[in-house]
């Protein structure tokens, strides 16, 4: 292909990395990724990303076997090969503070500069405060033995967790934080594929780029956590949310997504982005960003409270002796991260009041033993809602919407149900004699 000629190199293969280097050698590119884990590594060079990712696995095994892509865990073969390096490791919230913490990032740049001997572009993709590239580019301009010959550029991603495949290679848009003519020109040739299909392109400086990714996921989430607060409001005068939010969503200047009500947003990326961004406009001064992002996290977090206000006031103000019944326990469905995770969350909270909780999902169940090992896990939803006092519906896994509820009526002590989600047809279960009850709904 005219695009093959640049060999790139991606470091990391969490959801990012692993979707940007299979994403690269579908692009027609010679991809090599970085993993340090040797269990991971071996995986990857079986085709199999090491997280569950819908079509990931494929393609991956299409380019391991194509030889287009491969995984090493050795800098070494790198850093004289590459053209481009792509930084995609993970950036976390730092322990007991809101601030990024940049340690993965920090890392790459030891292990990558002592070893870039000739001119080379590095493109961060890790989600970062605004000014970090700045700090890599003297790092690595200190630490390379090419000097300035090493330019950076940061050029973020915006793929989803479950959808991560078709926004690496379809994205919305791409934004590419420059320096220089040459280090866009080169970022063209990446994503020639995607710019001959019409994706738009905003060339910008590096901060720019750094603002636009968490800019992205700050409006996000407050528009999750405008719909919630309308969801209270819909609570007071009997309205309906969901109709609400498909009224508002007919306006292009709204939009329909991420104006799904329900128990707020979690995963790895959302609730640790949004401090991460507090807490730079903190350290920047910048007021208004604090102030209004500050209330769209306690929105956020006192969604988890009221479910589970409801939850008690459903079991008739008691909990001990109780069995409820959560549904799900990714942070939503299609993936099985649970960090983060409202519905392991509330599951935690019900269980620490005294009820016992039985919590079931279809793909997350390893990850959630990891993290809440003292919860009770069922094999499917029917064995977990048996002897339930109240089903608790938290994740909006398709699976949950086929359930029958005249069947699991058999098998509860109380057929009461709290669809969080709203996504069930709370008809069809009034139907079959259960209380419906779904905040935001009449
Ligand atoms: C999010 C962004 O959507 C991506 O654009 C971004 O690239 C990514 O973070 C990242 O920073 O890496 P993701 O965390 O995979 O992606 O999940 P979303 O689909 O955005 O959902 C986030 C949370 O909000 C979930 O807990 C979900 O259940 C919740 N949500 C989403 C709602 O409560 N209501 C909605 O209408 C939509």
């Amino acid at each position: 292909t005219p695009t093959g000629s640049l060999r790139i190199a991606v470091i990391g293969t969490n959801y990012l990395g692993a979707n940007t280097a299979a994403g690269m050698a579908e692009f027609g590119f010679d991809v090599i990724g970085v993993e340090i884990d040797e269990h991971r590594l071996k995986l990857l060079n079986d085709g199999k990303a090491p997280l569950y990712e819908p079509g990931l696995d494929p393609l991956l095994k299409k380019h391991v076997d194509s030889g287009r892509l491969r995984f090493t865990k050795d800098y070494r073969e790198i850093a004289d090969w590459a053209d481009v390096h792509f930084i995609c490791v993970g950036t976390p919230q730092t322990e007991g503070s809101d601030a990024a913490d940049l340690a993965q990032v920090n890392s790459v740049v030891d292990m990558l500069a002592p070893l870039l001997t000739r001119p080379t572009l590095v493109v961060g993709r890790s989600t970062v405060p605004v000014g970090t590239s700045k700090l890599v580019e003297q790092r690595f301009h200190r630490e390379a033995p090419a000097g300035t010959g090493v330019e950076i550029a940061w050029q973020p991603e915006f793929l989803r967790e479950a959808h991560g495949v078709d926004d690496t290679l379809h994205p919305d848009r791409l934004v590419f934080g420059v320096q220089t003519p040459e280090a866009e020109a080169t970022l063209r040739q990446v994503f020639a594929t995607p710019i001959a299909e019409g994706t738009p392109v905003v060339v910008c400086n590096l901060p720019t780029a750094e603002l636009v990714k968490g800019g992205a996921n700050a409006f996000l989430a407050t528009k999750i956590s405008f719909i919630n607060a309308l969801s209270e409001m819909a609570d007071a005068t009997g309205a309906d949310v969901t109709q609400l939010a498909d009224a508002l969503g007919f306006d292009k200047r709204i939009g329909r997504g991420m104006l799904n009500a329900g128990p707020g947003y979690g995963g790895g990326c959302l609730p640790k982005d949004l401090r991460a961004f507090m807490a730079r406009a903190g350290e920047l001064g910048v007021e208004e960003v604090i102030t209004l992002l500050r209330e769209v996290d306690d929105i956020n977090y006192r969604r988890r409270a009221r479910i589970v206000d409801v939850t008690h006031e459903l079991l008739g103000a008691a909990w001990v002796g109780r069995n409820v019944t959560v549904l799900g326990a990714a942070f939503k469905a299609g993936t099985d991260d649970v960090r983060d995770s409202p519905a392991l969350d509330i599951a935690g909270r019900i269980q620490l009041h005294g009820a016992t909780v039985t919590v079931y999902d279809p793909e997350a169940m390893e990850n959630a033993r990891r993290v809440r090992p003292t919860l009770r896990y069922a094999g499917s939803a029917l064995e977990a809602c048996e002897g339930a006092h109240l089903v608790l519906h938290l994740t909006e896994w398709p699976e949950f919407r086929e359930l029958d509820p005249v069947t699991l009526k058999e098998v509860v002590d109380t057929p009461t149900i709290l669809d969080a989600r709203l996504l069930l047809d709370a008809g069809q279960w009034r139907a079959a004699g259960w209380t419906y009850r779904a905040p935001g709904k009449p």
